[in-house]
């Protein structure tokens, strides 16, 4: 059984290998499972997942954002700066190493975390936005979201922007948000790429989710199966640092 399970490394390896060689795109897809090793729980994992504590569509709502500030500020924007401190796993430094090494054109992320550009990333499409900006809903301020954590310690609520005085917010994708200018480009990189290598998502939320589906080659690692599985060319159903790791050494043949 378990040479089985050796073919399967070798198999996501001369996957990614060939369309290297013949200057083929392959992406990474990767969700909130991949930042669970470094101790940011998931969403929807039974038992741990975020969603079995809170009702995302209260905490992370852009309604509740513009209606119930004081609300949004005391639970989701502090779910939000909670992850600030945690730092990237082997998973994120293997993407990274993947992308320097040309196996992967880049890094398509539904995380907030930031760990992906902590890690090296260098082509990162934050598709639900990032916890490191905050931007005014008046003018054209930008900056960093440290700049709303201060207002808000000190009651300040909703935070103001420093250049007009207008509501300022985080530039994280709320549900109800429109989704940003990076899923618009991320979407053409899919179209145009080869292999998508899905790593930690449930595959559970559109638009993203739809992603899969425009590739030729889908490899999907997840503890847990997801509703795609059926249409990988590869599926593996463990920790994304291990199987990424097996993956890494067959094609570079070294350790991490
Ligand atoms: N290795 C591999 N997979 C893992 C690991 C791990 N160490 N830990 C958890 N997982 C898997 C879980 O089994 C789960 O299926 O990662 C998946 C995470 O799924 P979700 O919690 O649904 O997270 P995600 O897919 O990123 O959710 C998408 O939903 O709530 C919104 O905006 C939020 O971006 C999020 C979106």
């Amino acid at each position: 059984m378990n040479s089985c399970r050796e073919d399967v490394y070798q198999k996501v390896a001369a996957l990614l290998q060939n369309i290297k060689n013949k200057r083929g795109a392959s992406l990474a897809l990767t969700g909130a499972g991949i930042s669970t090793e470094s101790g940011i729980p998931d969403f929807r994992s039974p038992g741990s997942g975020l969603w079995e504590q809170m009702d995302p569509m209260e905490t992370l709502s852009a309604q509740v954002l513009r209606e119930r500030p004081e609300e949004f500020y005391i639970r989701g924007f502090r779910l939000l700066t909670s992850m600030k401190d945690a730092t990237p796993n082997l998973a994120h430094q293997i993407l990274a190493k993947l992308e320097e090494a040309g196996y992967i054109q880049g890094v398509i992320t539904q995380n907030i975390d930031n760990l992906h550009h902590l890690a090296g990333s260098r082509r990162v499409w934050e598709v639900h936005g990032n916890t490191r900006e905050a931007y005014c809903l008046s003018c054209r301020w930008r900056g960093a979201l440290s700049e709303l954590e201060q207002q808000v310690a000190q009651g300040s609520i909703p935070p103001r922007c420093p250049l007009c005085g207008g509501n300022a917010r985080p530039a994280v994708v709320l549900f109800g948000d429109p989704m940003p200018v990076a899923f618009n480009e991320a979407l053409e990189a899919v179209k145009k790429a080869d292999l998508l290598l899905v790593v930690g998502s449930s595959l559970s939320v559109y638009p993203v989710a739809y992603l899969p589906e425009l590739v030729r080659h889908l490899v999907i690692i997840n503890l847990t199966p997801t509703p795609q599985d059926y249409r990988a060319e590869v599926v593996l159903h463990e920790k994304a640092s291990q199987a990424l790791a097996k993956i890494y050494d067959r094609l570079e043949g070294k350790g991490l």
